[in-house]
Protein backbone atom coordinates (compact mmCIF):
# COMPACT_ATOMS: atom_id res chain seq x y z
CA UNK A 1 0.00 0.00 0.00
CA UNK A 2 0.90 3.39 -0.15
CA UNK A 3 2.30 5.77 2.63
CA UNK A 4 -1.30 7.11 2.87
CA UNK A 5 -2.48 6.53 6.56
CA UNK A 6 -5.74 3.78 6.35
CA UNK A 7 -8.07 3.11 8.73
CA UNK A 8 -8.39 -0.57 10.45
CA UNK A 9 -11.16 -1.58 8.37
CA UNK A 10 -9.34 -0.65 5.07
CA UNK A 11 -5.78 -2.49 6.31
CA UNK A 12 -7.50 -5.27 7.32
CA UNK A 13 -8.33 -5.99 3.28
CA UNK A 14 -5.88 -3.75 1.80
CA UNK A 15 -2.85 -5.16 3.23
CA UNK A 16 -1.51 -7.72 0.65
CA UNK A 17 1.62 -10.23 -0.84
CA UNK A 18 3.16 -8.15 -3.31
CA UNK A 19 1.54 -9.12 -6.52
CA UNK A 20 2.89 -11.99 -8.48
CA UNK A 21 3.63 -12.07 -12.42
CA UNK A 22 0.47 -13.97 -12.54
CA UNK A 23 -2.00 -11.14 -11.28
CA UNK A 24 -3.97 -12.69 -9.08
CA UNK A 25 -6.52 -10.39 -7.24
CA UNK A 26 -6.48 -12.57 -3.99
CA UNK A 27 -3.51 -13.85 -2.13
CA UNK A 28 -2.19 -17.15 -3.53
CA UNK A 29 -1.32 -19.76 -0.99
CA UNK A 30 2.34 -20.10 -0.56
CA UNK A 31 2.72 -23.44 -0.01
CA UNK A 32 6.27 -24.40 -0.22
CA UNK A 33 8.78 -25.02 2.68
CA UNK A 34 11.89 -23.55 1.48
CA UNK A 35 12.57 -20.87 -1.15
CA UNK A 36 15.29 -21.44 -3.98
CA UNK A 37 18.10 -19.40 -5.22
CA UNK A 38 19.87 -18.88 -8.61
CA UNK A 39 23.35 -19.28 -6.74
CA UNK A 40 25.16 -20.68 -3.54
CA UNK A 41 26.55 -16.99 -2.96
CA UNK A 42 22.61 -15.65 -2.96
CA UNK A 43 21.46 -18.33 -0.69
CA UNK A 44 24.89 -17.58 1.69
CA UNK A 45 23.69 -13.85 1.90
CA UNK A 46 20.25 -14.30 2.49
CA UNK A 47 21.15 -16.76 5.12
CA UNK A 48 23.45 -13.80 6.91
CA UNK A 49 20.86 -11.40 6.50
CA UNK A 50 22.19 -9.47 3.82
CA UNK A 51 20.25 -9.64 1.45
CA UNK A 52 16.40 -9.92 2.87
CA UNK A 53 15.00 -12.99 1.40
CA UNK A 54 12.58 -15.38 2.56
CA UNK A 55 15.08 -18.73 3.18
CA UNK A 56 12.63 -21.49 5.30
CA UNK A 57 9.41 -21.45 5.76
CA UNK A 58 9.91 -22.04 9.71
CA UNK A 59 11.23 -18.37 9.30
CA UNK A 60 9.49 -16.22 6.95
CA UNK A 61 6.58 -17.13 4.39
CA UNK A 62 4.58 -14.85 2.19
CA UNK A 63 1.08 -15.48 3.93
CA UNK A 64 2.83 -15.48 7.63
CA UNK A 65 4.20 -11.95 6.60
CA UNK A 66 1.01 -10.62 5.06
CA UNK A 67 -1.11 -11.92 8.41
CA UNK A 68 1.53 -10.40 10.78
CA UNK A 69 2.10 -6.94 9.03
CA UNK A 70 -2.08 -6.81 9.76
CA UNK A 71 -2.09 -7.60 12.92
CA UNK A 72 0.94 -5.03 13.90
CA UNK A 73 -0.92 -2.01 11.64
CA UNK A 74 -3.97 -2.94 13.64
CA UNK A 75 -1.85 -3.57 17.31
CA UNK A 76 0.10 -0.54 16.12
CA UNK A 77 3.32 -2.66 17.40
CA UNK A 78 6.48 -2.05 15.34
CA UNK A 79 7.19 -5.85 15.13
CA UNK A 80 5.83 -9.27 15.25
CA UNK A 81 5.51 -12.69 14.40
CA UNK A 82 3.02 -15.73 14.48
CA UNK A 83 2.83 -18.87 15.88
CA UNK A 84 1.22 -22.38 15.46
CA UNK A 85 -1.37 -21.47 18.28
CA UNK A 86 -1.78 -18.71 20.98
CA UNK A 87 -0.54 -20.83 23.41
CA UNK A 88 2.79 -21.13 21.76
CA UNK A 89 2.80 -16.98 21.06
CA UNK A 90 2.06 -16.92 24.72
CA UNK A 91 4.83 -19.18 25.44
CA UNK A 92 7.49 -18.05 23.38
CA UNK A 93 6.66 -14.59 24.50
CA UNK A 94 7.91 -14.93 27.86
CA UNK A 95 10.45 -18.13 27.26
CA UNK A 96 12.07 -15.75 24.23
CA UNK A 97 12.61 -12.98 26.99
CA UNK A 98 13.24 -14.28 30.60
CA UNK A 99 16.18 -16.07 31.75
CA UNK A 100 16.92 -18.68 34.46
CA UNK A 101 15.80 -16.82 38.01
CA UNK A 102 14.09 -14.08 36.46
CA UNK A 103 10.82 -13.61 37.70
CA UNK A 104 6.87 -11.85 36.48
CA UNK A 105 3.66 -10.92 37.51
CA UNK A 106 0.88 -12.46 36.27
CA UNK A 107 -3.01 -11.21 36.45
CA UNK A 108 -4.90 -14.45 38.69
CA UNK A 109 -7.40 -14.47 35.98
CA UNK A 110 -5.81 -15.99 32.89
CA UNK A 111 -6.95 -18.44 30.81
CA UNK A 112 -6.23 -22.12 31.82
CA UNK A 113 -2.94 -23.06 29.41
CA UNK A 114 -1.90 -19.89 30.39
CA UNK A 115 -1.91 -20.54 34.04
CA UNK A 116 -0.47 -23.84 33.42
CA UNK A 117 2.60 -22.80 31.76
CA UNK A 118 3.24 -20.25 34.35
CA UNK A 119 2.36 -22.64 37.72
CA UNK A 120 4.09 -25.84 36.07
CA UNK A 121 6.09 -25.20 32.77
CA UNK A 122 8.29 -22.15 32.88
CA UNK A 123 9.45 -22.94 36.93
CA UNK A 124 11.42 -26.45 35.16
CA UNK A 125 13.79 -23.57 33.76
CA UNK A 126 14.02 -21.54 36.83
CA UNK A 127 11.43 -18.97 35.76
CA UNK A 128 8.89 -18.11 38.57
CA UNK A 129 5.58 -15.95 38.55
CA UNK A 130 3.34 -14.36 41.88
CA UNK A 131 -0.59 -14.02 40.87
CA UNK A 132 -1.97 -10.67 41.54
CA UNK A 133 -5.62 -9.45 41.38
CA UNK A 134 -6.53 -8.68 37.72
CA UNK A 135 -8.41 -5.93 39.65
CA UNK A 136 -7.10 -4.08 42.48
CA UNK A 137 -3.67 -3.22 41.28
CA UNK A 138 -2.55 -1.56 44.66
CA UNK A 139 -1.24 -5.10 45.86
CA UNK A 140 0.84 -5.86 42.61
CA UNK A 141 3.93 -3.59 44.27
CA UNK A 142 4.05 -5.67 46.94
CA UNK A 143 4.16 -8.98 44.36
CA UNK A 144 7.91 -7.18 43.08
CA UNK A 145 11.07 -9.38 43.56
CA UNK A 146 14.89 -7.68 42.51
CA UNK A 147 14.30 -9.71 39.14
CA UNK A 148 11.01 -9.07 38.16
CA UNK A 149 11.02 -8.96 34.50
CA UNK A 150 7.37 -8.96 33.37
CA UNK A 151 3.50 -8.22 33.92
CA UNK A 152 1.29 -11.03 31.63
CA UNK A 153 -2.32 -10.03 32.06
CA UNK A 154 -5.52 -10.31 29.65
CA UNK A 155 -8.43 -8.34 29.60
CA UNK A 156 -11.21 -9.03 29.07
CA UNK A 157 -10.14 -12.52 31.19
CA UNK A 158 -11.09 -15.73 30.25
CA UNK A 159 -13.87 -16.66 31.32
CA UNK A 160 -15.12 -14.09 33.86
CA UNK A 161 -14.73 -11.16 32.38
CA UNK A 162 -12.65 -9.12 35.08
CA UNK A 163 -11.11 -5.86 33.12
CA UNK A 164 -7.57 -4.92 33.94
CA UNK A 165 -7.02 -1.71 34.28
CA UNK A 166 -4.69 -1.06 30.95
CA UNK A 167 -3.49 2.42 31.39
CA UNK A 168 -2.80 1.80 35.41
CA UNK A 169 -0.75 -1.63 34.96
CA UNK A 170 1.13 0.32 31.40
CA UNK A 171 2.29 3.23 34.42
CA UNK A 172 3.00 0.19 36.59
CA UNK A 173 4.95 -1.53 34.05
CA UNK A 174 6.86 1.43 33.06
CA UNK A 175 7.34 2.61 36.58
CA UNK A 176 8.93 -0.43 37.75
CA UNK A 177 10.95 -1.22 33.84
CA UNK A 178 8.51 -4.07 33.22
CA UNK A 179 7.86 -5.79 29.87
CA UNK A 180 4.40 -5.24 29.65
CA UNK A 181 2.26 -8.64 27.98
CA UNK A 182 -1.19 -8.27 27.19
CA UNK A 183 -3.20 -10.94 25.92
CA UNK A 184 -6.01 -9.66 23.76
CA UNK A 185 -7.62 -12.33 22.50
CA UNK A 186 -11.16 -11.29 24.03
CA UNK A 187 -11.57 -8.00 22.74
CA UNK A 188 -9.10 -8.30 19.46
CA UNK A 189 -7.92 -4.85 18.02
CA UNK A 190 -10.93 -3.96 16.60
CA UNK A 191 -12.27 -2.64 20.35
CA UNK A 192 -8.91 -2.63 22.68
CA UNK A 193 -5.28 -1.74 21.28
CA UNK A 194 -2.97 -2.61 24.52
CA UNK A 195 -0.34 -0.51 22.99
CA UNK A 196 -1.72 2.70 23.34
CA UNK A 197 -1.84 2.00 27.15
CA UNK A 198 2.03 1.13 27.46
CA UNK A 199 1.83 -2.14 26.89
CA UNK A 200 5.12 -3.97 25.32
CA UNK A 201 3.58 -6.84 24.02
CA UNK A 202 0.03 -7.63 22.54
CA UNK A 203 -0.58 -11.81 22.27
CA UNK A 204 -3.61 -13.31 20.40
CA UNK A 205 -4.96 -16.50 20.00
CA UNK A 206 -6.08 -16.16 16.20
CA UNK A 207 -7.70 -18.96 16.38
CA UNK A 208 -10.36 -16.95 17.85
CA UNK A 209 -11.51 -14.10 16.27
CA UNK A 210 -9.19 -13.55 13.82
CA UNK A 211 -10.44 -16.51 11.92
CA UNK A 212 -13.42 -16.59 13.27
CA UNK A 213 -15.07 -19.54 11.44
CA UNK A 214 -13.60 -21.88 13.64
CA UNK A 215 -11.13 -23.27 11.40
CA UNK A 216 -7.30 -23.20 11.95
CA UNK A 217 -5.23 -22.34 14.39
CA UNK A 218 -2.93 -19.42 14.96
CA UNK A 219 -0.96 -17.27 17.21
CA UNK A 220 0.20 -13.47 17.02
CA UNK A 221 2.77 -11.76 19.17
CA UNK A 222 3.12 -8.10 18.04
CA UNK A 223 4.97 -5.10 20.37
CA UNK A 224 8.38 -3.02 20.49
CA UNK A 225 11.05 -4.14 18.09
CA UNK A 226 13.64 -4.89 20.66
CA UNK A 227 11.36 -7.20 22.47
CA UNK A 228 10.11 -8.98 18.74
CA UNK A 229 13.85 -9.70 18.05
CA UNK A 230 14.32 -12.00 20.64
CA UNK A 231 11.62 -13.55 20.43
CA UNK A 232 11.56 -13.96 17.11
CA UNK A 233 15.51 -15.13 17.49
CA UNK A 234 13.53 -18.02 20.16
CA UNK A 235 10.65 -19.00 17.32
CA UNK A 236 13.16 -19.64 14.43
CA UNK A 237 15.46 -22.01 16.21
CA UNK A 238 12.49 -23.72 18.16
CA UNK A 239 10.62 -23.93 15.70
CA UNK A 240 6.77 -22.44 16.51
CA UNK A 241 6.19 -21.39 13.34
CA UNK A 242 2.05 -21.10 12.01
CA UNK A 243 1.38 -23.40 8.59
CA UNK A 244 1.11 -20.97 5.27
CA UNK A 245 -2.48 -22.58 5.58
CA UNK A 246 -3.71 -21.47 8.55
CA UNK A 247 -1.97 -17.45 8.13
CA UNK A 248 -3.48 -17.63 4.86
CA UNK A 249 -6.86 -18.74 6.22
CA UNK A 250 -6.76 -16.94 9.13
CA UNK A 251 -5.26 -13.14 6.87
CA UNK A 252 -8.32 -13.34 4.59
CA UNK A 253 -11.13 -13.86 7.46
CA UNK A 254 -9.48 -11.20 9.06
CA UNK A 255 -10.72 -8.55 5.66
CA UNK A 256 -14.12 -9.50 7.66
CA UNK A 257 -12.49 -8.64 11.41
CA UNK A 258 -13.86 -5.56 12.20
CA UNK A 259 -17.06 -6.69 11.12
CA UNK A 260 -17.76 -9.87 12.66
CA UNK A 261 -16.38 -8.39 16.01
CA UNK A 262 -18.91 -5.58 15.99
CA UNK A 263 -21.56 -7.41 15.04
CA UNK A 264 -20.70 -10.31 17.85
CA UNK A 265 -20.75 -7.03 20.15
CA UNK A 266 -23.65 -6.27 19.31
CA UNK A 267 -25.35 -9.72 19.63
CA UNK A 268 -23.62 -10.57 23.18
CA UNK A 269 -25.02 -7.06 24.45
CA UNK A 270 -28.22 -7.68 23.17
CA UNK A 271 -27.95 -11.14 25.20
CA UNK A 272 -27.02 -10.06 28.34
CA UNK A 273 -30.27 -7.63 28.71
CA UNK A 274 -32.60 -9.98 27.34
CA UNK A 275 -31.34 -12.70 29.62
CA UNK A 276 -30.68 -10.31 32.58
CA UNK A 277 -33.62 -10.72 34.48
CA UNK A 278 -34.38 -14.78 33.92
CA UNK A 279 -35.60 -16.26 37.26
CA UNK A 280 -33.66 -19.65 36.23
CA UNK A 281 -30.22 -17.30 36.26
CA UNK A 282 -27.73 -16.09 39.37
CA UNK A 283 -25.96 -13.62 37.26
CA UNK A 284 -25.40 -12.50 34.01
CA UNK A 285 -21.85 -10.96 33.42
CA UNK A 286 -21.43 -8.83 30.40
CA UNK A 287 -18.67 -6.08 30.47
CA UNK A 288 -20.79 -3.16 28.75
CA UNK A 289 -23.58 -3.93 31.41
CA UNK A 290 -24.91 -1.13 33.70
CA UNK A 291 -24.21 -3.84 36.72
CA UNK A 292 -20.79 -5.44 35.83
CA UNK A 293 -18.80 -3.92 38.57
CA UNK A 294 -16.12 -2.57 36.22
CA UNK A 295 -18.55 -1.27 33.44
CA UNK A 296 -17.04 2.49 33.89
CA UNK A 297 -13.31 1.31 33.30
CA UNK A 298 -14.48 -1.39 30.54
CA UNK A 299 -16.18 1.64 28.36
CA UNK A 300 -13.37 3.87 28.91
CA UNK A 301 -10.65 0.84 27.47
CA UNK A 302 -12.69 -0.81 25.07
CA UNK A 303 -15.13 0.25 21.67
CA UNK A 304 -17.45 -1.92 22.75
CA UNK A 305 -18.16 -5.49 25.26
CA UNK A 306 -16.54 -8.12 23.35
CA UNK A 307 -18.60 -11.44 22.08
CA UNK A 308 -18.46 -12.88 25.19
CA UNK A 309 -21.53 -13.70 27.79
CA UNK A 310 -21.16 -15.38 31.39
CA UNK A 311 -24.21 -17.13 32.89
CA UNK A 312 -24.55 -18.44 36.55
CA UNK A 313 -27.54 -20.96 36.39
CA UNK A 314 -29.27 -21.28 39.43
CA UNK A 315 -28.23 -24.69 40.57
CA UNK A 316 -25.14 -26.97 40.83
CA UNK A 317 -22.75 -28.47 38.76
CA UNK A 318 -24.64 -31.25 37.76
CA UNK A 319 -27.50 -29.06 37.01
CA UNK A 320 -25.32 -26.66 35.04
CA UNK A 321 -24.16 -29.56 32.87
CA UNK A 322 -27.97 -30.31 32.33
CA UNK A 323 -28.82 -26.90 31.08
CA UNK A 324 -26.02 -27.16 28.81
CA UNK A 325 -27.37 -30.95 27.49
CA UNK A 326 -30.67 -29.14 26.62
CA UNK A 327 -29.05 -26.59 24.42
CA UNK A 328 -30.36 -27.76 20.91
CA UNK A 329 -28.48 -25.42 18.51
CA UNK A 330 -25.85 -23.94 20.26
CA UNK A 331 -22.00 -25.87 20.30
CA UNK A 332 -21.20 -27.14 23.48
CA UNK A 333 -17.13 -27.14 22.80
CA UNK A 334 -14.21 -25.33 23.92
CA UNK A 335 -13.47 -22.33 21.04
CA UNK A 336 -14.77 -18.75 20.70
CA UNK A 337 -14.98 -16.56 18.55
CA UNK A 338 -16.81 -18.41 15.84
CA UNK A 339 -19.57 -17.24 13.72
CA UNK A 340 -21.51 -20.00 15.02
CA UNK A 341 -23.01 -19.74 19.08
CA UNK A 342 -20.86 -21.79 21.38
CA UNK A 343 -21.49 -23.07 24.98
CA UNK A 344 -18.37 -23.92 27.79
CA UNK A 345 -18.43 -24.90 31.07
CA UNK A 346 -14.92 -23.72 32.79
CA UNK A 347 -15.04 -25.84 35.64
CA UNK A 348 -15.24 -29.20 33.88
CA UNK A 349 -13.17 -28.17 30.59
CA UNK A 350 -10.53 -24.93 29.78
CA UNK A 351 -10.36 -24.31 33.71
CA UNK A 352 -10.39 -27.68 35.14
CA UNK A 353 -6.61 -28.10 35.87
CA UNK A 354 -6.99 -25.28 37.98
CA UNK A 355 -7.50 -26.33 42.24
CA UNK A 356 -11.07 -25.39 42.74
CA UNK A 357 -9.88 -23.13 45.44
CA UNK A 358 -7.79 -20.93 42.81
CA UNK A 359 -11.14 -21.00 39.95
CA UNK A 360 -13.31 -19.88 42.61
CA UNK A 361 -11.04 -16.60 43.77
CA UNK A 362 -11.11 -15.53 39.87
CA UNK A 363 -14.96 -16.51 40.27
CA UNK A 364 -14.88 -20.10 38.12
CA UNK A 365 -17.91 -21.15 39.99
CA UNK A 366 -19.29 -24.42 38.97
CA UNK A 367 -22.25 -23.02 37.84
CA UNK A 368 -20.87 -20.60 35.65
CA UNK A 369 -21.16 -21.25 31.58
CA UNK A 370 -19.30 -19.09 28.88
CA UNK A 371 -21.06 -18.05 25.96
CA UNK A 372 -19.56 -16.87 22.60
CA UNK A 373 -22.39 -15.48 20.74
CA UNK A 374 -22.46 -16.01 17.69
CA UNK A 375 -24.06 -14.41 14.51
CA UNK A 376 -26.83 -16.61 14.01
CA UNK A 377 -30.76 -14.59 15.20
CA UNK A 378 -30.26 -13.47 18.47
CA UNK A 379 -34.04 -14.93 18.70
CA UNK A 380 -32.58 -17.88 18.15
CA UNK A 381 -29.49 -18.12 20.27
CA UNK A 382 -31.51 -16.49 23.21
CA UNK A 383 -34.64 -19.33 22.83
CA UNK A 384 -32.16 -22.15 22.78
CA UNK A 385 -31.21 -21.00 26.34
CA UNK A 386 -34.47 -20.27 27.74
CA UNK A 387 -35.65 -23.96 26.36
CA UNK A 388 -32.78 -25.78 27.99
CA UNK A 389 -33.11 -23.39 31.37
CA UNK A 390 -36.88 -24.36 31.04
CA UNK A 391 -35.63 -28.15 31.15
CA UNK A 392 -33.93 -27.90 34.00
C1 LIG B 1 -7.33 -15.64 26.32
C2 LIG B 1 -6.72 -16.79 25.59
N1 LIG B 1 -5.39 -16.81 25.36
C3 LIG B 1 -4.80 -17.84 24.72
C4 LIG B 1 -5.53 -18.91 24.26
C5 LIG B 1 -4.84 -20.04 23.58
O1 LIG B 1 -5.07 -20.02 22.22
P1 LIG B 1 -4.95 -21.31 21.28
O2 LIG B 1 -6.09 -22.20 21.63
O3 LIG B 1 -5.00 -20.73 19.91
O4 LIG B 1 -3.64 -21.95 21.58
C6 LIG B 1 -6.91 -18.94 24.47
C7 LIG B 1 -7.71 -20.07 24.02
O5 LIG B 1 -8.87 -20.22 24.35
C8 LIG B 1 -7.52 -17.85 25.14
O6 LIG B 1 -8.84 -17.82 25.37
Amino acid sequence: MSSRKFKDETIAIRTQTERTRHGEHSTPLFLTSSYAFDSGDEMADAFAGITEANVYSRYTNPNVEELVKKFCLLEEASAGLATASGMAAVFSSIAGLLNQGDHLIASRALFGSSIQVLSHILPRWGITCTYVDPVDLSGWEQALTPNTRMVFLETPSNPSLWITDLAGAGAFAHDHNLILAVDNCFASPVLQKPMKFGASLVIHSATKYADGHGRVLGGIVAGKEDLMEKIAFFNRHSGPSISPFNAWVISKSMETLALRVRAHCKQAEELASRLQDHPGLEAVIYPFSENHPQVDLARRQMEAGGGIVCIKVKGDYAKTLQFINHLEMISISPNLGDTRSIATHPTSSTHSRMTEEDRLTVGITPNLVRFSVGLEHIDDIEEDIRIALSKI
